[in-house]
């Protein structure tokens, strides 16, 4: 049995789109207001995917009382701002990764999501993916023994712009909060939380990280070495080593792609049966939430959306990346 709750999209700049495209795949969801700067913009992405109202502010999207849960695609540097302003309104909140640039601007979010009795969640998309929870379940079912270690990377290759959403400081800038979040995720999910942390980055011209190789160790001495880049393409692959087998998750293991594991007797292929464009998942995964009235999600909790960004400011400040937003309202 579904209800309907009614989403707005506040910012519809690349990764909305692929978001109100998955959103059709939520049985009971209905994508009601688009919220963007720019009126005639807003208006356009509404036409495009049948949403009835659209707004030239973001605030007159808040004030809608016909939204229920509003989703939030800004660059990284404002979702701390956009989050508050919904919640104050009362809305439950799905924000776009990274759920914000550090983890004082996390904390204050997930404050005011409890001081406003809403709920509030990171998009990390991935772990909602089939795909990310069969290859957790094969790990916990012992099929390749005892995890030992994990190799994952991310690399593309970015036109370097210095006011891009990906070099500029002042839009959070870099390959770290971007798309290194994948990778130290998964291992945050295999393992829990680091006992040490090396990392080392290479810096763009703008003081933003453009490389960075991360190795985790973990309480029971496992390890994950993890490399993010936007200078070169790399192989977007995770393989999780136990002492009696590996899993492997090919190219753009952060996807819906399926999976595969060796053992010493022999290789399994795991065909995953997706639905929609996998943006659906977390979307589904918000109202199922609300359905059963939590205001926070068991599967990526405020915890977990802390713990991540902890670790991330850990290797921002062993590699010397900081933001101009860094200080601000502290
Ligand atoms: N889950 C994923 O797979 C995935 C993939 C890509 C990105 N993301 C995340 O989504 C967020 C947005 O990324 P994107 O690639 O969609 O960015 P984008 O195409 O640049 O869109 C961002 C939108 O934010 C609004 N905005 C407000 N203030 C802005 C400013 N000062 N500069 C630029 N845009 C501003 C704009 O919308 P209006 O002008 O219409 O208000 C713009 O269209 C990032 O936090 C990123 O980490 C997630």
């Amino acid at each position: 049995m579904y209800r309907t709750y009614r989403w707005g999209i506040l910012a519809p700049g690349k990764i909305a789109h692929k978001f109100a495209e998955g959103l059709q795949f939520v049985p009971g969801a209905k994508l009601q207001a688009i919220g963007s700067r720019d009126e005639v913009k807003a208006k356009m992405f509404a036409d495009q995917y049948h949403a009835p109202v659209s707004y030239g502010s973001y605030e007159a999207l808040a004030a809608d009382p016909e939204v229920d849960i509003i989703y939030i695609a800004t660059p990284h540097t404002f979702h701390m701002e956009n989050t508050l302003l919904c919640l104050k309104y009362g809305k439950a909140v799905l924000c776009e990764k990274p759920l914000a640039i550090n983890s004082y601007q996390v904390e204050t979010m997930i404050q005011a999501a409890r001081e406003n009795d809403s709920f509030l969640m990171e998009a990390l998309w991935s772990r909602f993916l089939p795909n990310i929870n069969r290859a957790k379940e094969l790990v916990e079912s012992g099929k390749i023994g005892a995890i030992k270690h994990l190799e994952a990377d991310f690399g593309f290759k970015a036109e370097y712009d210095r006011h891009s959403r990906l070099f500029d400081p002042a839009l959070g800038g870099g390959a770290l909060l971007d798309i290194g979040i994948y990778p130290l995720f998964f291992a945050l999910y295999l393992f829990g939380e680091p006992s040490e942390v090396e990392s080392d980055a290479k810096l763009a011209a703008t003081g933003v990280d453009e490389s960075c190789r991360v190795k985790l160790t973990f309480g029971g001495g496992e390890t994950a070495n993890l490399y993010f880049t936007v200078t070169e393409f790399t192989p977007v692959e995770a393989r999780i080593e136990g002492d009696q087998g590996e899993i492997n998750l090919p190219n753009r293991w952060y996807q819906p792609v399926n999976l595969a594991s060796t053992t010493e007797h022999g290789s399994e292929d795991y065909v995953m049966d997706f639905i929609g464009n996998g943006y659906n998942y977390q979307a589904a995964e918000v109202m199922k939430c609300l359905m059963e009235g939590r205001r926070e999600s068991t599967k990526w909790s405020h915890h977990d959306s802390l713990q991540l960004m902890r670790l991330m400011d850990k290797i921002r400040q062993q590699c010397g990346i900081e933001y101009p937003a860094d200080h601000t309202g502290r």
